[in-house]
């Protein structure tokens, strides 16, 4: 189902439904410690496994993680290859727990870019996973906010060339419907550990009203403590959607 949160009013809920967070600070929690940064990411996939079980206890429908983005190829090579074996041998590891623990596991990003053994792989974890609906948790990898609005804008003109010749009638959701996370509500919290305060290219359509929530804590150290802090900021949020104060406080208008 279509659901905008520009067309119209979403639900708000106690917990939210999406919760899509920027995963940061591995690097600098080894340095920190005179550990090689790859330590910190080693480190950073047990934090992941502390998170999606809270997410699924606490009701969380679905969990989104940049794990890598478009960008995070300009970093040292060594660094890059090691994130890569990190990533095949956590879906070796981990996918059979998914699949007992009830999560739907996805990838989204530009995959065309990874190895042959690492596509495979995601391949038959999502559909392993793909009869569970207790915790839809997808990794973005290879991921870039703008690499998807533009391969959402190519798949789009694929369909519809006629559109060249009436753009007037192009609506939001001839678009949406080609993003790579069509199938999930937009999220409505964002965390980013690690201190830095921007989007670094995540899901930038998609960010468009949800909460941001920043905190200085490394990647490696967030755990359930953590995540029930950003909750209580998260239930403190008056979500406006443009409206006023007045408007929600009186039901009827
Ligand atoms: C996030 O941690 C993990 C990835 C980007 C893969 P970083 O590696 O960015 O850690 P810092 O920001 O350098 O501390
Ligand atoms: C964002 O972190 C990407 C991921 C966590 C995968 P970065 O560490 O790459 O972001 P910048 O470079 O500080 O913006
Ligand atoms: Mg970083």
């Amino acid at each position: 189902m279509f659901t905008s949160s520009t067309v119209s009013i979403p639900e708000s809920s106690e917990v939210p439904r999406h919760l899509a967070i920027i995963m940061d600070g591995n690097g600098r929690w080894a340095t920190r410690r005179m550990l090689p940064r790859t330590a910190g990411h080693a480190r950073g996939v047990q934090a992941v496994r502390r998170v999606v079980e809270a997410c699924g206890r606490r009701g969380v429908k679905y969990l989104t993680l940049f794990a890598f983005s478009s960008e995070n190829w300009r970093r040292p090579q060594e660094e890059v290859s090691l994130l890569m074996r990190l990533f095949v041998q956590t879906l070796e590891k981990e996918v059979v727990k998914l699949e007992q623990q009830g999560v739907r596991l996805r990838v989204v990003g530009d995959l065309s870019a990874f190895e042959p053994h690492l596509r495979d792989l995601i391949q038959a974890a999502e559909e392993r996973t793909r009869g569970n609906d207790l915790l839809h948790l997808t990794i973005a990898a290879n991921y870039g906010g703008r690499w998807d609005i533009l391969q959402a804008m190519r798949a789009l003109l694929r369909e519809r060339p006629d559109l060249a010749d009436s753009p007037e009638s192009l609506v939001e959701q001839d678009l949406a419907k080609h993003l790579s996370m069509a199938w999930a509500p937009e999220p409505d919290l964002f965390i980013r550990t690690g201190g830095e305060q921007r989007i670094s290219n995540f899901l930038v359509w998609q960010l468009a009203y949800t909460e941001l929530y920043f905190t200085e804590d490394y990647w490696p150290e967030f755990g359930a403590k953590e995540l029930d802090a950003a909750f209580k900021w998260y239930r403190t949020r008056e979500r406006r959607f443009g409206r006023t104060s007045e408007q929600l406080a009186d039901k009827t208008r």
